[in-house]
């Protein structure tokens, strides 16, 4: 225990004292060992409680909260590792990283103030000056996800000048809710027919949502500012087999890429990158008078997010990283041409970055989805204006036949 005891009152109700809150900043090896049994336990061993309906008052303790936890957070969850879990753009996770999410947990940096973090804002700069050069970017910061990395995007672009956010149909919507928040005027265009760019944001997706498409990426060449979200398919860059798919994405003045899809990290993760990060930084920062140092993007106050990923990076490597991302990209390739030689299945397309759009030819997607026993796992979408199932390749361990032969035994 850190701290000497504190009266903090009664703790009895009935037969029972209950924990000293004072010990929770502990640390209690045997509390934090008990967490490794249950996170290792597989099976659904236990039954899950619903949480209780009235805040408790009075608690239960450490143990018995993540006894009570454990059921819904661990056996209730997806396993999004299993062979027949294809569906999102989730990724399973390295452990290595629910080691060091653990850790960063425990210390609670905040990146905020140097005096508080003072190694992890390094760690995240290390990281970024990893991967910005994989983009053509000269540096950047992490995000929560995507969508904030977008946000950030766009306002920079603002900052530079940038009165329209100009994207396609297509894009995510991650894009309008930036332009919304920013008070720009959203205009959906086609990259062949783009209209007026000079004081434009184009938005241009490297890995649409529902389909995977990657828009080219020399698009809008007259633009005020070249925004790629490459929040799915921009981890391809570090595979030397599929790094070309984003050739051209290094001429952007900002890139989008969410590390907690195909970088496998733990949400919530993504990285934000500039062409010129001190100008687009410095126009995106904000002074207060207790900040040591000028806030940077849309948070305030955030943690070592860049710690497991680089953890995951230290560990297995760009290759290692790689060797995932080229294993989804076969299982997607795989299913596509089992799709393409079935007689009751048909593709949309060709997948461009492991997103494999397919439907029975005799059932609706939705009677499709509820024919399926809960061990495999798709989703659905709509692409103009069709309804499609939707497999989506960011699990290395996916078995593209049991998918395959699921759907095409399950009418
Ligand atoms: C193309 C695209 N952009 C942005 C986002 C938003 O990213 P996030 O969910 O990381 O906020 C997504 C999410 O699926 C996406 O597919």
């Amino acid at each position: 225990m850190r701290f000497a005891p504190y009266p903090v009152g009664d703790r009895s109700v009935g037969q029972r004292t209950y924990a000293d809150p004072m010990d929770a900043f502990g640390p209690d090896p045997a509390g934090l060992q008990h967490a490794l049994d249950r996170l290792l336990e597989t099976g659904d061993t236990a039954v899950a409680e619903a949480l209780p309906t009235r805040v408790p008052t009075v608690g239960m303790g450490s143990t018995a909260a993540l006894d009570r936890l454990a059921p819904l957070l661990l056996d209730g969850a997806r396993d999004l590792g299993a062979p027949g879990f294809f569906a999102h753009m989730d990724p399973p996770t390295p452990w290595v990283t629910w080691a060091v999410h653990q850790w960063t947990a425990s210390r609670n940096q905040n990146l905020l103030h140097p005096d508080t973090a003072p190694t992890a804002r390094d760690i995240e700069q290390t990281v970024i000056d990893w991967l910005a050069p994989f983009f053509g970017m000269d540096g950047g910061h992490m995000t929560p996800g995507s969508t904030i990395a977008n946000l950030t995007a766009l306002w920079a672009a603002r900052e530079a000048g940038a009165l329209t956010v100009v994207a396609t149909a297509d894009s995510h919507l991650s894009v309008r809710k930036a332009a919304h928040i920013l008070g720009l005027e959203y205009r959906e265009v086609t990259w062949t027919n783009p209209g007026e760019l000079v004081d434009a944001v184009a938005v241009i997706t490297a890995g649409h949502t529902g389909s995977g498409h990657i828009e080219p990426l020399n698009a809008a060449s007259g633009a005020r500012w070249r925004h790629v979200d490459a929040a799915w398919a921009g981890p391809l860059r570090l595979s030397e087999r599929h790094s070309k798919a984003l050739d051209g994405i290094d001429g952007a003045d900002s890139v989008a890429v969410s590390a907690h899809k195909w970088l496998f990290q733990p949400k919530e993760s993504a990285l934000v990158l500039f062409a010129r990060t001190e100008e687009a930084h410095r126009s995106v920062a904000m002074d207060g008078a207790y900040l040591a140092v000028p806030n940077v993007g849309v948070l305030g106050s955030h943690g070592a997010v860049a710690a497991p990923l680089a953890a995951t990076i230290m560990a297995y490597g760009v290759d290692g990283i790689a060797s995932w991302i080229d294993r989804s990209m076969e299982i997607a390739d795989a299913l596509h041409q089992r799709i393409v030689d079935s007689t009751v299945l048909e593709a949309r397309t060709t997948p461009q970055s492991g997103v494999v759009n397919w439907r029975r030819t005799d059932v609706t997607v939705e009677e499709t989805v509820s024919s399926l026993p809960p061990s495999v796992f798709v989703s659905t979408t709509n692409i103009d204006g069709e309804r499609w199932l939707r497999s989506v390749a960011a699990n290395p361990l996916a078995d593209p036949d049991l998918v395959f032969q699921t759907i095409e035994a399950n009418p």
